[in-house]
């Protein structure tokens, strides 16, 4: 808004001094000299061959004079914009009377479905699927605040071959021969057995081709629904997912749609019949697949190779529909959950998936052969949002110290622990949910600062710092706030009056945290709205050491203090909900 208004102001006085072309402003680059700039006298200059630095003069003394903002022009041809503290007084009262707090609401409502978190049912989650809730649960809330219809679907992983390997393995183990001779008693099945047959079964298979093929006859066997062994699918899947939902409920990721691949079966039929009726498949050793091609394409691999020419010259391999036994692969899978979400909902105008990079060329393939077929309509936008790795503090992907994966219970136990040592050291008692809310915030603003498709280094004692640009300082800085306003007995808010630096700038990084959401919504990334709410944090506490709200005299000043606390309060909690950070009751 400020924006249009500065603007409209510029553009009038643009066309008062003979000017045509339409002016824009941005933030100021340099803020000590102002708080928003025009550049566009340069390029008018030169189009119409005339000295940049007159134009500009020109145009600020047609300004329509008003008491909101300064308009002054800098050498070169800059023209510098400041607030009055009269307007930051006005925007502040404005922001703290709206339930947005300023923030602007798209006009055009998007529906949108987000796949997001994907765990996979069988295998123990770990810290490569951390990175999907984390961002996945952001967008969403983000999406909703700026008033898109979201539908976050988890998209389990249960139709895949895994569930072939750990059957198989059981039952080798003699878990599941109540099933199949219906002696002795039904077996629980328990997540510490699901957690050693999966790795065993996956190891095995590299080097037992018997095994592997055994374990492919017993997936087709889960995916066609026979007997015994899609029951005992059920039972695995239920022991597992149970899990899963108490993970990702740890870490605030929450899902309209628990969905799995499975789900997505009864249209698999009929996804592969649109998608032959269009004359697209064809058969190759025995398998039923789509070419994706693209003429002249240059298809970089995911991972790095040493050989450079290796790396690009690769045509788009075609999609799999159906393996050489019948079987489905994750492809087909993610091409009929498409048809599925299609048919479930209306006019969806975007659909996210938030998945590890790697995993690009895969969405590539499924999208081409949505969009060939028809499956998905031509104005629908298929979007992969691919992240990068969590490495550890060696730049290398993070694992134990034996070189396995990290599961995800131990990450989470991990954060508890630093952060319940963090809090002692404060001289706050063990209290696993506190602990539990300052790690997950620590590790989710650590992760969320960085542009989603880069890699980033855990380092959980920095994340978990309560100083600097981390999710505990801004929890401390909201406990903070909520704490003074506890302690004022008359918390009556009264009208603004700024006067000073420190409160300047706290209004100043509002408008600039309002922004924000605007760019992440552009780009797909929180980073702008951490850093931004950063800022804030920091101008807060700046102003917070300087004057004492408690102990002010002056009973007008005092309640413009709370006033601006209640202003930066609201903002504050608006961004960490956005991050999924919750806000705790002490620290
Ligand atoms: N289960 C998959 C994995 O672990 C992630 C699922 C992502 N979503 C999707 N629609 N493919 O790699």
């Amino acid at each position: 808004m400020i924006f249009e208004e500065i603007e409209q102001l510029l553009n009038a006085a643009a066309v008062k001094a003979g000017y045509y072309e339409k002016l824009s402003v941005t933030f100021s680059n340099m803020p000590k000299m102002c708080d928003f700039q025009c550049n566009d006298c340069f390029s008018l200059a030169k189009k119409l061959g005339k000295n940049p630095f007159e134009i500009a003069e020109n145009i600020i003394n047609n300004v329509e004079s008003n008491d909101s903002f300064i308009f002054v022009v800098a050498r070169p041809a800059f023209i510098n914009i400041k607030l009055t503290d009269k307007k930051l007084e006005e925007i502040a009262k404005d922001y703290l009377a709206d339930e947005r707090g300023g923030l602007p609401l798209h006009v055009e409502k998007k529906k949108v479905i987000l796949d997001y978190g994907g765990a996979n049912v069988a295998k123990a989650l770990h810290v490569g699927h951390l990175r999907s809730p984390i961002i996945g649960e952001s967008l969403k809330r983000l999406y909703k605040l700026m008033g898109d219809d979201v539908i976050a679907d988890v998209h389990l992983g249960d139709w895949g071959l895994q569930m072939g390997l750990t059957e198989l393995q059981l039952y080798q183990d003699g878990v599941l021969d109540y099933y199949f001779s219906g002696k002795g008693q039904e077996p629980v099945i328990t997540l510490d057995m699901l957690n050693e047959a999966y790795p065993k079964a996956s190891a095995r298979k590299k080097d037992d081709e018997k095994f592997k093929e055994m374990a492919d006859e017993w997936t087709l066997k889960i995916q066609n629904r026979e007997e015994p062994y899609f029951a005992i699918y059920k039972k695995i899947r239920e022991v597992s997912v149970k899990e899963i939902k108490k993970h990702y409920s740890e870490l605030g990721a929450t899902f309209d749609l628990w969905y799995g691949e499975s789900d997505a079966a009864p249209y698999i039929d009929r996804a592969i019949k649109i998608i032959q009726d269009k004359g697209l498949t064809r058969e190759s050793n025995g398998a039923l697949v789509v070419d994706v091609a693209v003429e002249g394409e240059n298809i970089p691999l995911p991972k790095k190779s040493e050989d450079e020419e290796q790396r690009y010259k690769n045509p788009m391999p075609p999609a799999i529909l159906k393996k050489y036994n019948g079987g489905v692969l994750y492809a087909t899978t993610d091409i009929a959950t498409i048809l599925m979400r299609n048919e479930m909902f209306e006019s969806v105008d975007r659909i996210e998936y938030i998945v590890d990079m790697r995993q690009k060329n895969h969405f590539i393939q499924v999208f081409r052969v949505c969009k060939m077929s028809g499956i998905s309509p031509e104005k629908q936008e298929l979007l992969h949002i691919g992240y990068g790795t969590m490495n550890g503090k060696d730049g290398k992907p993070f694992k134990t110290r034996s070189g396995d994966t990290i599961k995800l219970e131990d990450i989470i136990d991990l954060l508890v622990e630093k952060a319940s040592e963090k809090l002692k050291t404060n001289g706050v008692e063990f209290d696993r949910d506190l602990a539990l809310k300052i790690g997950v915030a620590a590790m989710k603003f650590g992760d969320l600062i960085n542009n989603v498709d880069k890699d980033y280094v855990f380092d959980i004692d920095k994340f978990l710092a309560f100083e600097g640009k981390t999710g505990p300082y801004l929890q401390y800085t909201a406990v903070r706030i909520n704490s003074i306003l506890n302690k004022v007995k008359d918390t009556s808010q009264g009208d603004f009056i700024i006067d000073n630096d420190e409160e300047r700038e706290i209004i100043k990084c509002i408008l600039k945290l309002n922004s924000s959401y605007e760019l992440c919504y552009k780009n797909k990334t929180l980073s702008p709205l951490c850093l931004a709410v950063y800022n804030l944090a920091s101008a807060f506490s700046t102003f917070y050491n300087n004057y004492s709200v408690v102990n002010e005299k002056d009973e007008k000043r005092k309640q413009s203090y709370i006033s601006l606390l209640s202003l930066v309060k609201q903002k504050l909690s608006q961004a960490l909900n956005v991050l999924a950070i919750d806000i705790p009751e002490k620290m």
